[in-house]
């Protein structure tokens, strides 16, 4: 069947030129590639809308959605380690399940990558905004700070944050080794500030009741709270960079993983014990959904000034039990450290449209590169005006639903992929095995269905209507264009202005000395 057709990995690895890179890489920056990847608008805004979902029970939310990350990160680690060139989850499906399932993984990405740089932009707002006003004094007004969902107009600062990493994209960054290094510590300080000015006010009845909204609440939390883990993907992408990679990978994955949950869980901790987290606006056992305006009128009633109504949730929890001047400090680090995360996200996903426009699946004139700049500079404004777009109109918690929706579909076919692979193809070499295989893949697999199942009705159907979408898309478009279509191998005999791999390397993967992925 036409649609089955699947792309060999040998012929994969020949379209995207092998490249001989330098293994400079070690665990302990490993470790920070994923922190720095991970650590953003999940813990710093979301963890309200953790609260309003599941009350004091989102530390359960915390636990479970990175089990579930870790599970999906050590079956990203083979394929990366197999198949190490762009496109991630995409390029995978492509050599194991054909071409159309390729399709709708890749674009299934485009929520995980461009939505989720909408929501960090959006989480970045809510920061910019407090600090604007407490360092100086300067009140945007509110219709010009939220979408029509809150009652407002736009969200302007969102706005000019997407534009502003468009534009550096365009032009042509790359983060250092050196500046995630330096990211990573100031996000690192103000959580570590957080937790060491929370944790003395605990207070044990803050967290009764402990699940006000029962005990399936915690699932539904952790499949939002799951946007706080997103991003560990940098350390399995930087496979072929790595000193031995069967070892350091996985220490790389799960201890970035690891260190991230223990401050998340001792941020909760924190959260819950000095400030409390129960959500707004119950009636009959259930509260109003996070970005929805039930719980924008709950929140103006809310004279308690509870975290779930907040944007700045920490820097908030900070100012109200005490401590403005580091809540207000904290809210600096925030701004400061999250548009890395909208720059890799926006990175990752001009490098997917970069990779499914030089398969022929998109129009091929996508991955042109910048004759000065060297970028795939009409990828990059086409992703950058939807990000913006989406990030002027609509809210944090919705953005970051949808892209987890988009993100578990990647990750599941992932798990499903390193099964087949295992059974077609087990001489392949792979520098990193996955251990336990038989155990961790389906595992991983099904607490990526069940998360996707517990997220809102509007994040589903937004999924299915995106696939739908899709689908139409390819047989109007991708499948008679295609590479394998033409029965070409490789694009560049298409036009010569598109090389094989013509983008820089993901953010935060340069290493001084070494050679880029
Ligand atoms: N994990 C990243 C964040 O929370 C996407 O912003």
């Amino acid at each position: 069947m036409a649609d089955w057709r699947v792309k060999s990995l040998d012929s994969i690895l020949a379209t995207a030129e092998k490249k001989s890179l330098t293994r400079t890489l070690g665990a302990f920056q490993l470790t920070m590639l994923g922190i720095g990847g991970i650590i953003g608008t999940g813990i710093f805004v979301l963890t309200s809308e953790a609260a309003q979902l599941a009350g004091p029970a989102m530390l359960l939310s915390f636990v479970i959605a990175a089990v579930v990350c870790g599970l999906a990160a050590l079956c990203y680690a083979e394929l990366a380690s197999m198949v190490p060139v762009s496109g991630s989850a995409y390029t995978y499906s492509y050599a194991t399940f054909g071409e159309m399932m390729a399709w709708i993984v890749g674009w299934a990405l485009v929520l995980e990558y461009a939505v989720a740089a909408s929501a960090v932009a959006v989480g970045w707002s809510g920061y910019a905004v407090g600090v604007l006003k407490e360092f100086a004094g300067l009140e945007i007004p509110y219709a010009l700070t939220a979408g029509p969902y809150a009652g407002g107009i736009i969200n302007l600062p969102a706005v000019i944050i997407a534009m502003s990493v468009t534009a550096l994209l365009v032009v042509g960054t790359k983060e250092s080794a050196t500046v995630n290094a330096v990211l990573v510590v100031v996000k690192v300080a103000a959580l570590t500030a957080f937790i060491a000015l929370a944790l003395p006010a605990y207070e044990a009845e803050k967290f009764v009741p402990f699940m006000p909204l029962g005990p399936t609440s915690a699932i539904s939390a952790a499949a939002i709270i799951f946007f706080a883990y997103v991003g560990f993907d940098a350390v399995s992408t930087a496979a072929e960079e790595t000193k031995d990679p069967q070892r350091n990978i996985p220490i790389g994955l799960i201890g970035s993983l690891v260190i991230c949950t223990a401050f998340y869980l001792l941020v909760g901790v924190g959260v819950i014990g000095s400030y409390g987290a129960q959500p707004v606006g119950m009636v009959d056992g259930a509260a109003p959904y996070p970005g929805s305006p039930e719980l924008v009128a709950a929140c103006k009633a809310d004279l308690l000034q509870s975290v779930v109504c907040s944007n700045e949730a920490l820097a908030h929890v900070l100012r109200e039990i005490g401590h403005p001047g580091v809540g207000n400090l904290l809210g600096l680090a925030a701004g400061f450290a999250l548009p890395s995360v909208i720059l890799m996200m926006m990175f990752a996903q001009t490098r997917v449209f970069f990779v499914m426009s030089r398969d022929g699946l998109l129009p091929r004139a996508l991955s042109k590169v910048h004759p000065k700049f060297k970028t795939p500079h009409i990828v990059t404004i086409i992703t950058g005006t939807g990000v913006t777009v989406a990030a002027a109109f609509f809210p944090v918690g919705q953005l970051a639903a949808i892209s987890n929706g988009g993100t578990l579909c990647a990750f599941l076919f992932v798990a499903l992929a390193i099964m087949m692979l295992r059974v077609k193809q087990p001489d392949r070499p792979r520098s990193f095995r996955t251990p336990a295989v038989w155990v961790i893949a389906p595992m991983a697999a099904i607490g990526c269905i069940v998360l996707f199942s517990f997220l809102s009705t509007t994040a589903i159907l937004f999924f299915f209507a995106w696939a739908a979408a899709g689908i139409v898309f390819y047989f109007a478009y991708g499948r008679s264009r295609s590479n394998v279509a033409l029965g070409i191998d490789g694009v560049s005999e298409l036009d010569p202005d598109i090389p094989p791999q013509g983008v820089p390397p993901l953010p935060g993967i340069h290493t001084p000395g070494g050679k880029d992925a």
